[in-house]
């Protein structure tokens, strides 16, 4: 079997069975379900599953065969609505909690999921389409931030500010901000949701959530978790929608003024949107947005170190993430080795449906993603690329399989220069200074990740202070961790995920000035 390309940080994947364990030991937090007792149709609100109000449904497939997997709520405003007075009803208990005993209750959710791992692994792999072993690697990464969070939980401080006059004490208190949107992407069904989820429920927020239509049964799944775990109702409503569906129930949440802030991962015209359509109740916005973002390898780095780099950041969930690599910029001395070396290891990839165990690339989500990919790819060869790997559709696996390509000879006249790709694409620009590379890294209004390979401690401490991204790789490709600030600069949005940052976007500072007390 071939290794998976997914590597992430993970620190504990055994972590959150050990610590929920502890905080719990009666609990379920080992139940195991069958992938088919995982699939649930409804939305959840308020503890119950239940049908859309207009008992619409939509259909959602399998990226691999285009074949149908089950019939989900498709909801409307009154959907959306219901859950959020289920949500506004159940904040004031859920806040009153200890942190605590609401850390305890994310321990066991965090338990739950990883006791889950299979049938969740291979859930993300049905309907989003990542090679199994990938699948149960995002498992352990979502669980990671529960687990993270559910530490966090328990460490949300306050100040007591210098005195300043006599007879009067002033603190800050933290408190959570209120209901909390979560409106999530279908590249990491699991992990974002999770990521968002967690601190939400740590602070003592309640949430409403609508994952992307592509992939509502990982969400659905989660939610069901959690429930297991003893979240209670109304602390966390799921509702799911189509497409076409989807903008009108949302709409409810941007604006009821009892949705205090909404937590968005996907592309930057919708980040614009909620933002502008939620102007009005002028509620908190995390967005964590697209990112086309540059990859620079100087003629001093290790060039096997920078092709394992690339292979990992590039070709992880078939180059479907927001931090993978679009722009890829090789100093001249090494251009044509580095193109060599890693169209060589770009070709071996094992390009197979998940149920292939070899599988290291999987489908596309959608025949519209592969219509973008190669309507970049035929765009880059007329503007003058080499193909040196790939270049073309795989028909013959399936509808949405799309070889892994590297082109060279990119330039700044192609479509895959301005707009991010997210497919399985590498296009080389060639450039000749450092301070050319950084130039054309930072000439793009996206700003979240960016990685380079040097071996000069200089060039990296001046590099790194340069590119202009919320995060930056030096010699690395596996960025991912729950311990670190995930988030971006200029259009790639605002907020941070993960890390001991990540609990600020739930909560408020309330200052507290006591005076008579002399
Ligand atoms: C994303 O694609 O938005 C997230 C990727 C990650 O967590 O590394």
């Amino acid at each position: 079997m071939q290794a998976t390309l997914f590597t992430p940080n993970i620190t504990d994947a055994g972590h959150a069975h050990d610590c929920a364990g502890r905080a719990n030991p009666e609990g379920n937090m080992n139940r195991q379900y069958e992938l088919k007792e995982l699939i649930q149709s409804g939305n959840f609100v308020d503890g119950k599953w239940l049908e859309a109000a207009d008992h619409a449904r939509f259909s959602v497939s399998n990226p691999a065969t285009g074949e149908s997997i089950a019939q989900v709520a498709d909801s409307g405003p009154a959907d959306a609505r219901a859950a959020t007075d289920a949500a506004a009803r159940a904040l004031p208990a859920w806040r009153d909690r200890l942190p605590k005993e609401r850390s305890v209750i994310l321990h066991k959710w965090a338990a739950l999921i990883m006791a889950n791992q299979d049938s969740l692994g291979a859930l993300i792999s049905l309907e989003q389409g990542k090679p199994l072993a990938e699948g149960k690697g995002e498992v352990a990464y979502g669980a990671s931030y529960v687990s993270w969070f559910a530490d966090e939980a328990t460490r949300i401080y306050g100040d007591i500010i210098p005195q300043q006059q006599r007879g009067k004490r002033m603190t800050a208190i933290r408190e959570p901000i209120g209901v909390v949107a979560a409106i999530t992407p279908w590249n990491f069904p699991l992990a974002m949701i999770a990521r968002k989820i967690a601190p939400a429920l740590a602070a003592g927020c309640t949430v409403v959530a609508k994952p992307a239509e592509d992939t509502p049964l990982t969400a659905s799944a989660l939610v069901l978790l959690a429930h297991g775990a003893g979240v209670p109702a109304g602390a966390l409503n799921l509702i799911t929608a189509s497409r076409e569906h989807a903008i009108a129930a949302v709409a409810d949440w941007l604006e009821d003024p009892r949705v205090r802030k909404i937590t968005f991962t996907g592309s930057t015209p919708v980040g614009k949107y909620l933002a502008r359509e939620s102007a009005g109740t002028l509620k908190k916005l995390s967005l964590e947005l697209g990112g086309n973002a540059p990859f620079i390898v100087f003629d001093d780095a290790d060039l096997e170190a920078a092709v394992d780099g690339m292979l990992v950041s590039k070709f992880r969930n078939g180059g479907q993430t927001c931090v993978c690599p679009n722009r890829v910029y090789v100093q001249a001395g090494v251009y044509e080795r580095f193109g060599e070396m890693l169209s060589r290891r770009v070709a071996a990839l094992k390009v197979a449906p998940a149920t292939d165990a070899a599988a290291q690339i999987g489908p596309m989500i959608n025949a519209r993603a592969l219509d973008k990919i190669a309507r970049h790819v035929d765009d880059a060869v007329e503007h003058g690329a080499r193909v040196l790997a790939g270049g073309r559709q795989l028909a013959e696996l399936g509808p949405n399989y799309y070889a892994p390509t590297v082109l060279a000879d990119a330039n700044h006249d192609m479509l895959l220069c301005r707009e991010e790709t997210f497919g399985p694409v590498v296009a080389m620009f060639k450039f000749e200074t450092e301070e050319e590379a950084i130039l054309a890294a930072n000439d793009t209004p996206f700003g979240l990740a960016s990685y380079f390979y040097s071996e000069s401690p200089k060039r990296i401490d001046r590099v790194s202070r340069a590119l202009e991204t919320g995060i930056v790789g030096v010699n690395e490709g596996a960025l991912a961790s729950e311990a670190a600030p995930f988030g971006g600069v200029k259009e790639s949005g605002y907020g941070r995920e993960g890390s001991k940052y990540g609990l600020d976007d739930y909560l408020s500072i309330k200052y507290i000035c006591q005076g008579n007390l002399a």
